[in-house]
């Protein structure tokens, strides 16, 4: 693949410092970078301004209820099949175990080690993806990311003896059960980390927000951002939906699964939608579940994260569900000179209860979110139990779930920080230095290739990817609204 990559040029490419940047988006990366930027000293003069539609000021507005960087808890884990990104992992890691000070990261609850249960199946591997899989890495299945991630997690431990102790290989489905503790599971080889836990993703972004506004550096803008504002080939603001203009000499589009309403991405990264489930539980069951660890089921997605106020949640890393959309208006296209086409007005974007209060999830996903849930927690009183919440997270998936953080090959002073392929939450701590560096034309060597603007892919569309790096589950290629019209979709989706 050839790269039009910026962060691939050499490094005697001189970088001099914008006089402002826009950062669209205040999730993971946009407020990561904000923080990175207001505390490097190349950024002392420059102005940073972060838009979002969520108004930080209002309290309970923030983050927006149906961002993908909220609600009650993601998965904080090094285990990871890719060495770059399992090491990254554990630099976060020890920003999450500090909890000395109130004003540590993982104090006050935001972090809870309570350990992650990984297991594989060899089972054969999901269906193949389509044409947009051609071309890529051969496609891992879930047991081969089981037992990579296995092989980085030991190496990254065996530097202290206290955290190597702290794995156990769980060769089968009786030692699968005994670390799971709640009597239920049955895949055929895993292994525990309890040097892996779980965040609670709306505490931790007020952290990060409380830490960007220390510094007084950062204008925050309240609105929505309905297209970028251009001269000639130089990208130069962002337009609100009320007529607003905001302008500055570098912007950088980080709006999750929402950015290809604004930059068309050539296919590099698309919305997809996942499937999560919320289960009341009584304050004996949460107790009885106390000691119990994370649990992902990389054959099929499916995990489930400890109780915390008595709910449970149980959610699917899949495919996810496509929502194709015709733009009233055609995002920023890949180049000034590109020709106004179909693909580059018809992409998937989130669709939420925010702005659709009927939404439901397909039967299809709660059905799936059921399952997991009998064979990991197999208690007759949770059987039938309805869900008192479901909810439908975006992802901005790649085909490789590689970020795509880089200037854009083709447009001046724009740059991108998009694709986070529903694993970027983890690297909260440690995401806007990276950025940062990025931004300085200084990529980390080791993700230069893999956060970099590729060209185009093979089969280009704005509307599907599958992403195949062996961690998800379910059916590739689900169209949302076909799901939706299959069946009587069980719960409202509240977020
Ligand atoms: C992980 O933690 C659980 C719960 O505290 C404990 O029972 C188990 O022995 C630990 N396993 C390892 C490998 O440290
Ligand atoms: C993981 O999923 C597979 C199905 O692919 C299943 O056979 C296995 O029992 C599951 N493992 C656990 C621990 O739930």
């Amino acid at each position: 693949m050839t790269s039009a990559s910026s962060c691939s040029r050499p490094s005697s490419s001189p970088f001099s410092p914008p006089s402002s940047i826009l950062i669209i988006g205040s999730g993971v990366f946009g407020l990561g970078t904000a923080l990175a930027l207001a505390r490097r000293d190349a950024f002392a003069q420059c102005s940073i301004t972060v838009v979002d539609r969520s108004d930080p000021s209002q309290s309970g507005a923030f983050p927006s209820p149906d961002a993908a960087s909220v609600d009650t808890s993601r998965i904080i884990r090094a285990d990871y099949a890719d060495p770059a990104y399992a090491a990254l992992a554990d630099e976060a890691q020890v920003e999450w175990r500090k909890q000395g000070k109130p004003t540590d990261l993982g104090a006050e609850g935001r972090y809870n080690e309570a350990g992650l249960l990984l297991v594989g199946d060899a089972a054969p591997p999901a269906p193949a993806a389509g044409p947009a899989g051609e071309g890529l890495k051969p496609k891992l299945t879930g047991m081969d990311y089981a037992r990579m991630s296995w092989a980085n997690v030991l190496s990254l431990a065996s530097k202290d003896p206290e955290l190597a102790a702290r794995v156990r290989e769980l060769p089968n489905p009786d030692a699968i059960r005994d670390a799971l503790g709640t009597g239920g599971s049955s895949g055929s080889w895993g292994y525990i980390n309890n040097n892996s836990g779980w965040a609670n993703a709306a505490a931790s972004m007020a952290w990060l927000l409380g830490q960007v506004r220390r510094t007084g550096r950062v204008n925050f803008v309240a609105g929505t951002v309905v297209s970028l504002e251009h001269s000639e080939n130089t990208v130069t603001g962002a337009k609100l939906d009320d007529g607003r203009v905001l302008s500055a000499d570098l912007v950088m589009v980080a709006a999750g699964a929402w950015t290809g309403g604004l930059v068309d991405l050539g296919g590099q990264a698309v919305a997809t939608g996942q499937v999560l489930g919320y289960l009341d539980l009584t304050e004996a069951e949460q107790e009885k579940l106390a000691k119990m660890p994370v649990i992902l089921n990389l054959s099929t997605g499916l995990f489930i994260i400890p109780p915390k106020d008595r709910v449970l949640k149980i959610a699917r890393h899949a495919y996810g569900y496509i929502n194709p959309v015709t733009l009233g208006s055609a995002p920023l296209p890949l180049s000034p000179e590109s020709p106004r086409t179909e693909a580059s007005v018809s992409v998937s974007l989130p669709r939420t209860s925010v702005t659709d209060p009927s939404l439901s999830i397909p039967a299809e996903g709660a059905a799936d979110l059921r399952c997991a849930l009998r064979e990991m927690i197999p208690w007759p009183e949770l059987y039938d139990r309805p869900f008192s919440k479901t909810r439908l997270c975006w992802y901005s998936d790649t085909a490789t779930a590689d970020f795509l953080i880089d200037y854009h090959p083709n447009w001046k002073s724009l740059f991108v920080a998009t694709g986070d392929s529903g694993h970027a939450f983890k690297f909260l701590p440690v995401i806007g230095e990276k950025i940062t560096d990025c931004i300085m034309r200084n990529c980390p060597p080791e993700f230069k290739d893999k956060w970099n603007w590729k060209s185009t892919t093979p089969a280009r569309s704005g509307t599907t990817v599958f992403t195949e790096d062996g961690s998800r589950g379910g059916m590739p290629g689900l169209v949302l609204a076909d799901e939706l019209a299959k069946a009587e979709a069980v719960v409202p989706a509240t977020a």
